[in-house]
C-alpha cells in the first residue's frame, strides 16, 4: 500500500541485502520475540473459536432432522439437548475469541514497542553523523508508519488469517459430509469472487494510496502557511497561499470520494455474490431434498454455512495486501536497524578519561560529508590544556565541521582527533559526553520553563545549583527581569526568547554540565549591545579554567581569546594572539577590518 515513499533519496540507509518475505518475518520475530511468545496457544484458541462457529449450523441440522422431523415425531428433549450444545458452542466461541484478541493485542503491542524503541534508538545513533534534522525526521516518520502497517497486520490480519482459514476449512469439511455436490456449488461460486475482489482490492488500495498522498500534500500546504505566516504577510501573498491550500483540499476531496466509491463497489459485489450463492444453494438444495438426497436440516445448515464463507473471502484479499505491506514495512525497518551506526560507542572496551584540563590534537584530519567533497584538508592543530581558542573564518570554511569532529558527532574521513593523547574513537561515550560539551550554533530549547531548560546540562542538579550557576555567570539580574523569573516558559524551541537570550540559556546549561573541554559554536545572529556585554561576561566565566574552543562570529570573542585560529576553505591558515594577527596583515587582519567596520556602522 505504501507507494508513498518520501525516503527514496536516502538510499544509503537500509539498502543492504534484500531479505525474502520469510527471512523478514523471522528476523522481525527475532527483534521482537514477544510476537511469537505463546503463539501456539493463540492459534489453538483461534481454532476453538471457529469450531464453535461451525457448530451452530451443525446443531441446526441435528435439531431439525432429529428433534423436529425425527422418525418418531417431534422430540422436545432432543431439541433441548441440541439447543444446549449450541449454547455451549456460542459461549466457547465468545470466550475463546476474547482470549485470542487479548493475547494478540498484548503480544503485538509489546513486540512492536520493542521494535519502536530499538529502531528509534538506532536512528539516534545513525543521525549523529550529519546531524541533519531533516534526515532524522524522515527516518522517524518512516519507522512510525512502517511499524503501524506491521501492527495492523499482526493484530488484525494475523488473527483473521487463522480464524478465516479455519472457518472455511471446517465449513467445507462439514458441507462435504452432507453433500459433496452442493459443497462444490458453493466453492464454484466463491472462487471467482475471490479473484474479482482481488482486482477490486488492487484498485481500492491504489486509490487510498493516492488519498494518502493528497493528505500529505494538503498538510504540507497548510503547515507551510501556518509556519510561514509572517513571510506570507510580509510579501502580501496571502491569496496565492490560500489558492494553493484550496487546490490541495479539493484534490484530496476528489480522491477520497473516488476511493470510497471503489470500496463500496467492491463490498457490494461481495454481498451480491454471497446472496446469489445462497439462492443457488437454496434451489439446488431443495431439488436434492425433494429427491431425498439431502435432509431438510442439511439444507438449512448449508444456508448458514454459506454465510461463514462470505466474510473470510472478502477479507482474505485484504489480509494478503496487509501482509505484503507488513513484510515490506518490516523489511525497511530492519534495513535501518541493520545499517551500522557511523559513530560507534567502544563501550566496555573504551577508555575512561580522567578528570582535569584536556589537551586536544588534530592529526592530519580530513573530512568529507557523505557523498560530498573534502571540506577539511589535512588539519593539524595542537591545543594546550586550559587555553581559550577562538576559531574564525568565512562562512562555509569548515568551522562547525571542526567542532563536530572534536565532540565526535562524526568521525574524520582521514586522520585522528586526540584528547589527552587518546583517539576519540577509543573514548567511552559516557566519559566523552561528561567531559566534552558542545554548545551548538542553534542550541535546542525544549518547550519547558527556563529552570528545566538549564537543568538539561545536569539533570540531577537542584534548583539552588541552577541559581548558583546563574549568579556565577552574572545572569541572575537578567533572569529576575523576566516576567516569571526561572519559571518563565521559553515556548516551543525557545521562540519566546531572543536569539541572544537563547544563547545565554545554552551557556548556563553548559556551565552546569561543568565539562573540561568546551566547544562553543557562537550564534551568527546579531545580538543587541546590552545583551552583548552580558553574553561576553557569561562566556568569560564559562571558559575560565577549561580548555575552550569557541567558533567566533563576534569581534569581542576573538579579542578575548588567548589565541585565534583562522580557517579558510578547510585549511588552517593562521594562528596566534589577536594583536599579532591584526598586525600581520593576513586573512585575519582583513576579517578583523570588516568586523570593525560592521561594528562602527551597526
Ligand atoms: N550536513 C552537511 N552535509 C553536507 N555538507 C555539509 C553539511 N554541513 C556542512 N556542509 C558543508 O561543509 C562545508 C563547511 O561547513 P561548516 O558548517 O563547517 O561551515 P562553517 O565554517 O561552520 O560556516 P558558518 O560560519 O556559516 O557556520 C560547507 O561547504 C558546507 O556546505
Ligand atoms: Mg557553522
Amino acid at each position: 500500500m505504501s507507494r508513498f515513499e518520501p525516503l527514496a533519496d536516502h538510499s544509503s540507509i537500509g539498502a543492504g541485502v534484500e531479505l525474502s518475505a520469510w527471512q523478514t518475518i523471522r528476523r522481525g520475530a527475532q527483534i521482537s520475540p514477544e510476537l511469537i511468545r505463546g503463539l501456539a496457544g493463540t492459534v489453538m484458541l483461534g481454532v476453538l473459536s471457529t469450531l464453535g462457529r461451525v457448530l451452530v449450523p451443525f446443531v441446526i441440522q441435528r435439531t431439525v432432522d432429529e428433534g423436529i422431523l425425527g422418525a418418531a415425531g417431534p422430540d422436545a428433549s432432543r431439541v433441548a439437548l441440541w439447543v444446549g450444545v449450541a449454547l455451549a458452542g456460542v459461549v466457547v466461541t465468545a470466550l475463546s475469541s476474547y482470549a485470542v484478541n487479548l493475547r494478540l493485542f498484548t503480544a503485538s503491542e509489546s513486540g512492536l514497542a520493542t521494535l519502536r524503541v530499538q529502531a528509534f534508538r538506532h536512528i539516534h545513533d545513525l543521525s549523529m553523523l550529519t546531524q541533519s534534522t531533516e534526515r532524522r525526521g524522515s527516518l522517524v516518520s518512516r519507522v512510525t508508519s512502517d511499524v503501524d502497517t506491521i501492527s495492523m497486520f499482526v493484530q488484525f490480519g494475523g488473527l483473521m488469517l487463522v480464524v478465516s482459514s479455519g472457518q472455511i476449512l471446517l465449513a467445507t469439511g462439514l458441507m462435504l459430509t452432507y453433500s459433496p455436490l452442493l459443497a462444490g456449488v458453493v466453492w464454484a461460486c466463491f472462487i471467482p469472487l475471490f479473484f474479482l475482489i482481488r482486482r477490486f482490492q488492487g484498485m481500492v488500495g491504489r486509490a487510498f494510496t493516492r488519498v494518502r498522498e493528497r493528505v500529505g500534500a494538503m498538510l504540507g500546504a497548510i503547515s507551510e502557511a501556518v509556519v510561514g505566516a509572517a513571510t506570507i504577510r510580509a510579501y502580501g501573498i496571502e491569496e496565492r497561499t490560500a489558492a494553493r491550500i484550496d487546490a490541495a483540499v479539493e484534490a484530496h476531496r476528489r480522491e477520497a470520494v473516488g476511493a470510497q466509491i471503489r470500496a463500496v463497489v467492491a463490498f457490494t459485489a461481495g454481498q451480491f455474490v454471497s446472496g446469489l450463492t445462497t439462492a443457488v444453494v437454496l434451489v439446488v438444495g431443495t431439488i436434492l431434498a425433494a429427491r431425498g438426497e439431502l435432509t431438510v436440516g442439511a439444507v438449512l445448515a448449508f444456508l448458514f454455512l454459506v454465510n461463514l464463507f462470505t466474510m473470510p473471502v472478502q477479507q482474505a484479499t485484504e489480509i494478503l495486501n496487509e501482509m505484503q505491506n507488513a513484510v515490506a514495512g518490516w523489511r525497511r525497518v530492519i534495513g535501518i536497524m541493520d545499517t551500522p551506526a557511523d559513530v560507534a560507542d567502544p563501550g566496555e572496551r573504551g577508555v575512561e578519561l580522567p578528570r582535569g584540563p584536556i589537551d586536544v590534537a588534530f592529526e592530519k584530519v580530513s573530512y568529507a560529508y557523505p557523498g560530498g567533497e573534502l571540506v577539511l584538508h589535512d588539519v593539524d592543530l595542537q591545543i594546550a590544556p586550559r587555553s581559550r581558542i577562538a576559531v574564525v573564518g568565512e562562512t562555509g570554511s569548515g568551522k562547525s565541521t571542526l567542532a563536530k569532529l572534536l565532540t565526535r558527532l562524526m568521525d574524520p574521513t582521514h586522520g585522528r582527533v586526540l584528547v589527552d593523547g587518546v583517539d576519540l574513537r577509543e573514548v567511552r561515550f559516557s566519559s566523552l559526553r561528561a567531559r566534552v560539551v558542545l554548545v551548538p550554533q542553534e542550541g535546542f530549547l525544549f518547550d519547558a520553563n527556563l529552570l528545566d531548560n538549564i537543568r538539561f546540562g545536569r539533570p540531577e542538579a537542584s534548583d539552588d545549583e541552577v541559581m548558583l550557576t546563574l549568579t556565577e555567570l552574572g545572569l541572575d539580574e537578567w533572569v529576575q527581569g523576566l516576567p516569571l523569573g526561572l519559571a518563565t516558559s521559553v515556548g516551543q524551541r525557545g521562540e519566546s526568547l531572543s536569539a541572544g537570550e537563547r544563547q545565554l540559556v545554552a551557556i548556563a546549561r553548559a556551565y552546569l554540565a561543568d565539562p573540561d573541554l568546551l566547544v562553543l559554536d557562537e550564534a551568527t545572529s546579531a545580538v543587541d549591545p546590552s545583551l552583548e556585554v552580558r553574553l561576553q561576561r557569561a562566556l568569560d566565566s564559562l571558559t575560565r579554567g577549561r580548555t575552550s574552543i569557541t567558533i567566533a562570529h563576534r569581534l569581542s570573542t576573538a579579542e578575548a581569546a588567548d589565541e585565534v585560529v583562522v580557517v579558510d576553505a578547510g585549511l588552517i591558515v593562521e594562528r596566534g594572539p589577536h594583536r599579532e594577527l591584526v598586525t600581520a596583515g593576513g586573512v585575519y587582519a582583513a576579517l578583523h577590518e570588516s568586523w570593525a567596520a560592521q561594528q562602527a556602522t551597526g
